[in-house]
């Protein structure tokens, strides 16, 4: 699959560039608001075509896929153009800023016949793979799941992250990953309760902190921010144990993670080697392309992340809990 990069954003240079580079696919083009940004970053890389402007690469007849690493705000409407052009389309999270929103994008390109998927990378790491067999496989009934993603943003950040006409904030940005595990190992939560905080007056959360409840009582703890150091992990509880993992979402390709569970009285530590999932999330999509399957990040998924993330907002906004339907 060749692919187009839409922008020079630092995810897409520091991480997914380079791991389609090492998987079977190839990148074809980047484009930029800036001509010259976009060639000094395809002289780097070897990309064949450089344009100025998003809609010149569109134009590419020579790919078949775009990646999306735009600012938040602005992934709804490239997705669109991008599936408008006949492209296949891997979106960086949050796809866009609603639920409502997110099955339209979904619902418009199924209707153009191309694939939608939301960078999840973290989802095709072995680690979560495995994380979620052992819960389902070994361990008892789950009743709490804590999930954790913050880092510290430098005071004086100028970031697309504290921006709101770009959807910035801090569960957009980290929080959907906290969501997103306590999906994997609880399913959809029937009430929320959330609480934000915009610390540095710039129109968007830079800190929350969830609780989601589920139909038997049993509840998720889920947290996001840009104020405090790097914390990122789940600690799932279950009737006779527990499990944790460590890093948990932004996996470095050269870092090994470690899974941890314990069940009745016996502790189990499986250690897993370097993998690059940006890699193993490209392989995934392209090959839910070329056999017209769909991707294991899908519609459903995306979507009920986005309800919980809306509701948390309306619980924050409105000081009381949310019921989903
Ligand atoms: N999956 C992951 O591991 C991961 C990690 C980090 C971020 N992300 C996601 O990736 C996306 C990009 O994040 P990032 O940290 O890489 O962002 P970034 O470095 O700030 O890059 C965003 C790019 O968007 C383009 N752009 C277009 N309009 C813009 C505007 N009004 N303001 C700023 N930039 C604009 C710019 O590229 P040009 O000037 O070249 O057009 C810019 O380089 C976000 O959706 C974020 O949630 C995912």
């Amino acid at each position: 699959m060749r692919f187009g990069i839409l922008s020079t954003a630092d995810i897409g240079t520091g991480s997914v560039i380079p791991g389609i580079d090492k998987s079977d696919h190839e990148v074809g083009a980047i484009a930029s608001r800036d001509g010259a940004r976009a060639q000094t970053v395809a002289d780097r890389f070897d990309i064949p075509a450089a344009y100025e402007g998003y809609e010149a690469l569109l134009d590419d007849e020579d790919l078949d896929a775009v990646y999306v690493p735009l600012p938040n705000g602005l992934h709804a409407e490239w997705i669109r153009r991008a599936a408008d052009a006949g492209l296949h389309v891997l979106c960086e999270k949050p796809l866009t800023a609603s639920a409502a929103e997110t099955a339209a994008v979904f619902d418009y390109c199924k209707e153009r016949g191309v694939t939608l998927m939301e960078g999840f990378m973290y989802r095709f790491h072995p680690v979560t793979e495995r994380a979620v067999e052992v819960v389902s496989s070994e361990l008892g009934e789950v009743r709490n799941v804590t999930s954790t993603f913050t880092f510290r943003m430098p005071d004086e950040a100028e970031d697309i992250r504290l921006d709101p006409a770009l959807d910035g904030g801090s569960i957009m940005d980290v929080g959907c990953y906290a969501v997103s595990a306590a999906r994997l190992f609880l399913g959809d939560p029937d009430r929320v309760y959330g609480v934000t905080n915009d610390r540095r007056d710039c129109g968007v959360d830079t800190e929350m902190a969830g609780i989601l409840e589920y139909a038997d009582g049993a509840t998720a703890r889920v947290q996001s921010g840009f104020e405090t150091p790097l914390t990122q992990y789940y600690r799932v509880e279950t009737t006779d144990g527990w499990l944790t993992a460590e890093p948990t979402f932004d996996i470095s390709p050269d870092t090994a993670v470690e899974l941890t569970y314990g069940v009745d009285d016996r502790q189990v530590t499986e250690r897993f080697d370097p993998t690059d999932h940006y890699t193993l999330e490209v392989e995934h999509f392209a090959d839910c392309v070329e056999r017209g399957e769909t991707p294991r990040v899908d519609r459903t998924e995306s979507v009920a992340i986005m309800e919980v993330i809306d509701a948390i907002y309306e619980s924050a906004s409105e000081g009381g809990p949310v019921a989903l339907d």
